[in-house]
């Protein structure tokens, strides 16, 4: 039995097509859906937290690069969704071109991207949450037992357990279970909500654009670490990629997050209604809209206030737009309010997507045999693959109560980065052993000869995997090998495909 048996195209697509989810979703649907995965933690909390800790104003900038390699990756998703336009996304591709082994490894990172994904927003949803009811939620009840911070009083403050991330993942969690439509029609009111305000906060906020804030445009060398009253180090600006260029590429890893999601929207090509078409246009519509806005929001966050107050635990290093609404544009303290409001709606949504793209991913490595049959098992009214919704639910949640926010968005990152590598290698192959498949959209510039895009959707991405820091990287690589020792032990003697072949 070859560790990189390949299921044939056919029967993936065949697979497609078998009676299961239902195709309920067009292409209006997919692009709500990717905008609603996208905009979330990573502008109205990274943003800030990229300007505050690496790049300054210039965070800008590190959107413009991380859409870059976003966009080579995406154009890659594109063309594997049209073509392949079944649950799964990146998994299920690689099942067909890099066979089961890759295709594992791939489906045990995405884990990383959409459930600790779904736990990184659903922390920031406690933070804002906090913002909302004036600070009242005990520091200890929403922070994990790995944060705290000594305040201008010399009091120590001490996190235990994140009470209220634990709570919106179990509501979504239910409605979820209740089916994709609703779900969907959930999301597209969301979505409305939360474009509406991101526009309102840059056409407002541009009059208060304090000039001086945006000079000098990137962090000087030389800028000296903040600490807080204990002594404790909370900004280092000496690194090499905490200042200057160096900052804004920095930067660019920290707001990669709020990029996350577009790939989401292959996740549902089984319950698209025209696949060929509309994942394309779903996948690369969202990720062109949230590139715009965030250029804009950036521009205006770090223009009303300035990018020192996002390190301070007592200005804006929570709920930071919240904050520069309150502090710096007087008269608006009813957007403070209405944005926070809104925000927290905008993360339910893409706390939603992120575990439904999950439970989709789980569904199709359970067909496949990967992984237990009960991540399969649809309910008998709702359709929907109610006890894998369960299962992550408990999963997601240990890391939403008891792991940072940042910890937890880094490995996010690395899970998706990951994954956008191995996808633009997989086009370039999959161009080179079935040049004849029909693909309803190509990805320019990636014949086999001058696979350009390909090969810089994986340069790029791979270098921003570089770029997260080292404490990351050896959890992800930990968490890497623990996926190849479920697969010796369970997958690879389950799998359908090896079995059939024996
Ligand atoms: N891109 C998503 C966010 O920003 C994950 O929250």
């Amino acid at each position: 039995m070859s560790l990189f048996v390949k299921k044939p195209l056919e029967q993936l697509l065949a697979q497609g097509n078998e009676k299961g989810l239902k195709r309920t979703l067009g292409a209006g649907n997919l692009i709500a859906l990717g905008i609603g995965a996208i905009i979330g933690a990573g502008l109205f909390v990274r943003t800030a937290a990229a300007a505050g800790q690496a790049a300054g104003p210039a965070v800008t900038i590190s959107f413009i690069v991380a859409a870059i390699g976003c966009a080579f990756a995406g154009l890659c998703y594109a063309e594997f969704a049209s073509m392949i336009p079944v649950a799964g996304s990146a998994y299920a591709y690689s099942y067909v071109t890099m066979g089961e082994l890759v295709a594992w490894i791939i489906g045990w990172a995405l884990i990383m991207e959409y459930a600790l994904g779904a736990a990184t927003v659903s922390i920031a949803w406690s933070e804002y949450l906090n913002k909302l009811l004036g600070g009242g939620i005990p520091y200890e009840w929403c922070h994990s037992p790995f944060e705290s911070y000594t305040d201008s009083l010399g009091v120590l403050h001490q996190g235990l357990i994140n009470a209220p991330a634990l709570v919106i993942l179990l509501a979504l969690t239910l409605l979820l279970i209740k089916g994709t439509q609703e779900s969907a029609t959930f999301n597209s009111i969301i979505v409305f909500v939360k474009v509406g305000i991101v526009l309102l906060f840059i056409f407002i906020g541009w009059k208060f654009i304090n000039p001086a804030n945006h000079s000098p445009y990137m962090i000087p060398e030389g800028t000296p670490a903040v600490t807080d009253s204990a002594g404790k180090i909370i900004a280092d600006y000496s690194g090499f990629f905490k200042h200057g260029i160096g900052g804004v590429l920095g930067g660019a890893a920290i707001v990669f997050f709020a990029f996350i999601g577009f790939d989401a929207v292959s996740t549902a090509a089984q319950e698209a209604k025209n696949p060929k078409r509309d994942m394309p246009i779903g996948i690369l519509g969202s990720l062109v809209v949230c590139t715009i806005l965030y250029i804009l929001f950036g521009h205006v966050l770090t223009g009303v206030a300035n990018w020192q107050d996002f390190v301070d635990p007592e200005k804006g290093r929570e709920a930071s737009v919240a904050y520069a609404i309150s502090t710096y544009m007087p008269g608006y303290e009813w957007l403070s309010t209405a944005v926070t409001i809104a925000i927290l709606a905008g993360f339910s949504s893409v706390i939603l997507v992120m575990l439904m793209g999950q439970s989709r991913v789980f569904y199709t490595m359970s067909q496949d045999g990967l992984v237990p049959k009960v991540l399969s098992d649809l309910h008998p009214r709702f359709q929907t693959p109610y006890k894998a919704n369960m299962i992550l639910f408990v999963f997601v949640g240990l890391f939403s109560a008891f792991v940072p926010g940042h910890v937890a968005g880094d490995l996010t990152s690395f899970g998706t980065l990951f994954a956008f590598v191995l996808v633009s290698i997989g086009v370039w192959l999959l161009r080179i052993k079935s040049p004849n498949i029909e693909r309803p959209f190509k990805s320019p510039l990636s014949s086999p000869y001058f696979p350009l895009v390909p090969i810089l959707g994986a340069v790029i991405c791979g270098a921003m995997i570089v770029a997260l820091d080292a404490q990351t990287l050896t959890v992800a690589m930990g968490w890497m090998v623990l996926g190849l020792i479920v697969y010796f032990v369970y997958s690879k003697k389950n799998s359908k495909l090896q079995n059939a072949q024996k």
